[in-house]
Order: structure tokens, then sequence, then C-alpha cells
């Protein structure tokens, strides 16, 4: 598939051709561990990489493979690897440089389990990594050490969505000699395309927009074809966190209307956060389609649309927070993100409540913070289901 064609065009077609056997336009799902050979030395051929085939599908399978051809066209990088889940994405894409003695150099804004993935896992294979508590280039470019083998951020950041500059970060990377790694998954190809702005490896939960229905775990590493290819065969196939061909075939179909699905998610989000922005009960919101966020500027350089998320602080503290998730109708009061359902956390008394206050207060996740995935029902009957919480 030719990679000139529109992201509308790719979201439908890249990947995908009919089944050569059965003409079976959809792509099949491959449901099999396992695939046969007509003779030895046929198999031995594909074992030995002479002759493309697939062996078993921890190694490879036609459903994952046409996924991963899809989102390798969508992001503009020459490989992609499918991944069991967002977390088996990070870990794999992250291990494919860190060894031990290596130091990685990464923001403190960051989804939970990538934090402690940096934090807690990586100390014990001899790694290290310094958080940067800002999203200035310029305070990443200082933690650069001799054994630097990695930056890794996320734009927009969980759940505080800081923006960083995806140009200069991965001129940074150019300059250093150090490859740049962002989390994705809360713009999609859609809205960004980071490989394109000169980053190394994008990396996703495909769990949430790829996927968009909420219904399949997976995650996605977008990068250069040497590196997908050596995290596949080094890493990957050894580590076992494989997405399975149906999860595989769940996310290509999700694809298919990403470029419709997040048009209405923005101009949903969009709204809701300007409300927002007005309402006495609330503090202050987190969302970079206001002119106010810090991060607005750099935004509108590099995203198409600004998103979905939002965070908000309601005023009140802890209590006041609970109540809001207490009170909404439409919203559900669910974790995960990027499904068609619009869905509210209360970050301090759920995803954060095992990080100590003053540190969680650090990542910005302050008492009354409330993190919204707006979804793509009906934009007033959203407002009004926030109205109505609000009103206590
Ligand atoms: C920004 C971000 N990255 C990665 C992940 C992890 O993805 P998964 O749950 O698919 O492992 C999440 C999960 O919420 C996330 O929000």
């Amino acid at each position: 598939m030719k990679n000139d064609l529109q992201f509308a065009t790719l979201a439908v077609h890249a990947g995908e051709e009919p089944c050569p056997v059965t003409g079976a336009l959809d792509t099949p799902i491959y449901q099999a561990t396992t695939f046969a050979y007509p003779n030895s030395d046929e198999m031995a051929a594909v074992y030995g990489g002479e002759k493309p085939g697939y062996m078993y599908t921890r190694y490879g399978n036609p459903t994952i493979h046409a996924l991963e051809e899809k989102l390798a066209a969508l992001e503009g990088g020459e490989s992609a690897l499918a991944t069991a889940s967002g977390m088996a994405a990070i870990s794999t894409a992250i291990l494919g440089y860190v060894k031990a003695g290596d130091h990685v150099v990464a923001a403190r804004s960051l989804y939970g389990a990538a934090y402690n993935f940096l934090n807690r896992i990586l100390p014990r294979f001899g790694a290290s990594t310094t958080f940067i508590p800002s999203s200035n280039t310029a305070d990443f470019e200082k933690a650069i050490r001799p054994n630097t083998r990695l930056i890794y951020f996320e734009t927009p950041s969980n759940p505080v969505l800081d923006i960083v500059d995806l140009e200069a970060m991965g001129r940074l990377g150019h300059a250093r000699g150090i490859p740049t790694m962002v989390d994705n998954t809360f713009a999609s190809p859609a809205l960004q395309q980071p490989l394109r702005m000169g980053v190394t490896v994008s990396v996703h939960s495909a769990t949430k927009y790829l996927c968009g229905h909420g219904d399949a775990m997976a995650g996605a590493i977008i990068g250069s074809k040497d590196y997908i290819e050596s995290l596949s065969r080094e890493i990957h196939r050894d580590f076992g966190g494989v997405i399975s061909p149906f999860n595989a075939w769940l996310v290509l179909r999700g694809v298919h209307t990403l470029h419709l699905r997040m048009p209405a998610h923005c101009s949903n989000a969009q709204k809701i956060a300007e409300f927002l922005a007005r309402h006495p009960k609330v503090e202050r919101v987190n969302y970079p389609g206001l002119p106010q966020h810090p991060g607005h500027a750099v935004a509108r350089k590099q995203m198409t649309a600004f998103g979905a998320m939002i965070s908000f602080e309601v005023k009140g503290g802890y209590e006041s927070g609970k109540k809001v998730m207490d009170r909404v109708k439409l919203f559900a009061r669910a974790a995960s993100l990027g499904d068609t359902r619009s869905l509210i956390v209360h970050s301090a008394s759920t995803s954060h409540a095992a990080v100590p206050r003053d540190q969680r207060i650090a990542m910005g996740v302050t008492d009354g913070l409330v993190r919204l995935s707006v979804g793509v029902e009906a934009g007033e009957d959203l407002l009004a289901d926030l109205e109505k919480a609000l009103a206590f």
C-alpha cells in the first residue's frame, strides 16, 4: 500500500488485501497457534529466515501482521510490532534500548504503570531513570548523562495533559545520538504522527482509541525496520507479550473508523473543556485545546485537534472530586479511555490512591482532580450530565 494516500484511506485499506485463497474481503482471524509446511526443506527455509512464512503465533501471525502493517502506515513508520497490551509495548520497546548500566531520562507526568516500570523494574536490571518534573526540552537535555540511552515521554500526558514539543525532542535526540520514545496513546495517529516530527519510536496502548470500543487489550510499537525486527527477534518472542489474533482483528476493525471517531471525540471535548473553564465550581481545567493551557501553542503546531482527554480540579478537594463522580449519570465511573462511551475517574481515590499524597501532588494529581475520557455521544447530553453533577 502506497503511503502517499490520505489518512482516511490508509485507515481503511493499509495492511489488508482480500484473502488470496477465498477472496474474503475482511482480514480473516487466523485463530491458529502453529503453521504447517509441505516438506522439511520448506520448514527449514522459513525457520532459517530464507523464506517468508509463519511458524508459531508468538513469532508472527497473518492477522497480527495485517494490524502491524496498518499501524506502521498510519503513523508513517517503517515497521510496527503489535503486542498484548500497552504495557507490553512500553516494556518491550524500552528493553530494546536499555541494558544494565544504562540511564533513561523520562518525563515525570506519565501513565502510572509506565512510571512503575521505569522507577521500580528497570533498577532491578541495573538501569536507572531520572524523572523530569517539566515538559520543557531544555530540562530533559540537562538531565542527560554519558550513559543515557533513551528519552521517554507522553504528549498529551496522563492524567495532567502536559504537552511536550515533538520536533524539539526529536532534534535533541538526534543532536545527542539518543533515541526518543513517545507514548502516543492520548492523541492516536489520527491527531499526531510523532515519527514524522523526528521522534524515533512511538508506542501505544491500542486498548484505547485505536481499538476504540473498549473490548480488546492491545499495544503497538512503531519505529524503524531494523529496530522492530530486532525487538521482535530478541525481546518480544522471548518475553511473550503477544496479542491474540482475535484482539488484533478487533483493533484492525476499530482502526477502520479512527478518522471518523476522533473528530467527534475532540469536538465534544472542546465544548466540555470550555464549559468547565467557565464553571464556578472548577478551579482549573487541563485541556490543550484551551488557549490558557501552557502547551496550547505547541499542541496547535503538532496535533490536528486537541484530543478528548480532559482533567479538571473541582473546588473543595478530595470529597468534591468524589461527589462529581457519584453524581454523573451518563459518564461511566470506569478506568481506561478512548472508548465510544464517556468515562470518568477521580484519580486521587482510584488510579493514584496508592501514591503517597506529596508525590501524587508533585505529579499534578491534586485532591479534587477528575479525569474525563470524552466519548462520541451527543455533546449536549454530556454537558447536561456534567452541569447537573456540578450543581451541589
Ligand atoms: C497513556 C497510557 N499508556 C499506556 C497505558 C497502558 O496500556 P494497557 O492498559 O493497554 O496496557 C495506558 C493505560 O491506561 C495509558 O493511559
